[in-house]
């Protein structure tokens, strides 16, 4: 058995065309031999990525991991794992976490509320640099709270508590299936991916039309470059590593 983590939005998703791209390849590789697990692993909340689940014809995953690590869902079973959260509690407060962001970032905008939850509190703050970050970082810092900055597209910045995000989410998952870190692959296009990358001794695939800084934060570890993009990109790069495995 082995596990795909996969992104959805640039990644398996940019219209209904890769999403049926998609669907064919997987199940083709569904009635093969392999018995892969599909999880999509997404920035999106669990109830949108469920939504655009039945509305675009992408197949139905084995779990979803949605809100950058924070949730997951069991989709057979149509159950959430709430046991999850019970690792994120420590050192964070949503609350605390909202009223410093807002009094310590200038032309930062709140995301819209069906994009927060319990342990995501998400914002827009366009072109920031490391040092920016950084200076968020030690706001929540200095006030006791535990937490990770993970930033994308230049634009989307998300606030987790220290132990979420979607390459903790991904490992807590396969522990709990008995699925080896060797037999997963995980796919992304953008820097809220670069955390499924880091899992020691899985595999990964960098659509061609992923961010810089994805480019950038996995520079070190090797995953394969794919020559084509988004569903395509991942479709190569399933190709190459799955035989392999
Ligand atoms: C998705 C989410 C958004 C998040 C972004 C990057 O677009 O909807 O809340 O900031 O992914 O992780
Ligand atoms: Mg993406």
């Amino acid at each position: 058995m082995f596990l795909f983590s996969t992104d959805i939005d640039g990644t398996i998703y940019n219209g209904p065309e890769t999403a049926l791209r998609f669907a064919d390849f997987w199940s083709e590789l569904k009635n093969g031999p392999e018995a892969p697990l599909l999880v999509y692993n997404s920035g999106r909340s669990v109830d949108d990525v469920r939504q655009l689940i039945t509305s675009k014809e992408l197949p139905d995953p084995d779990f979803i991991i949605g809100g950058v690590g924070t949730e997951i869902f069991d989709f057979p079973s149509s159950r959430r794992m709430d046991e999850w959260g019970d690792d994120l509690q420590d050192a964070w407060s949503f609350d605390d976490v909202d009223q410093i962001v807002q009094s310590n970032a200038d032309d930062i905008e709140r995301q819209p509320e069906e994009c927060q939850n319990p342990f995501k509190c998400s914002w827009y703050w366009n072109d920031k640099e490391q040092a920016d970050l950084d200076a968020i970082s030690r706001s929540l810092e200095a006030a006791g709270l535990q937490t990770q900055i993970v930033y994308s597209s230049a634009r989307d910045l998300d606030i987790l508590p220290a132990k979420a995000n979607k390459g903790n989410a991904v490992v807590w998952l396969a522990s709990r299936l008995g699925v080896l870190h060797n037999r997963i692959i995980v796919a992304g296009d953008s820097g809220n991916d670069s955390s499924m990358f880091s899992l020691e001794g899985g595999r990964g695939i960098v659509v061609a039309n992923a961010e810089e800084s994805l480019f950038a934060a996995t520079e070190q570890l090797n995953p394969h470059h794919a020559t084509l993009t988004c569903a395509d990109g991942v479709i190569e790069g399933l190709r190459a590593l799955v035989p392999t495995l």
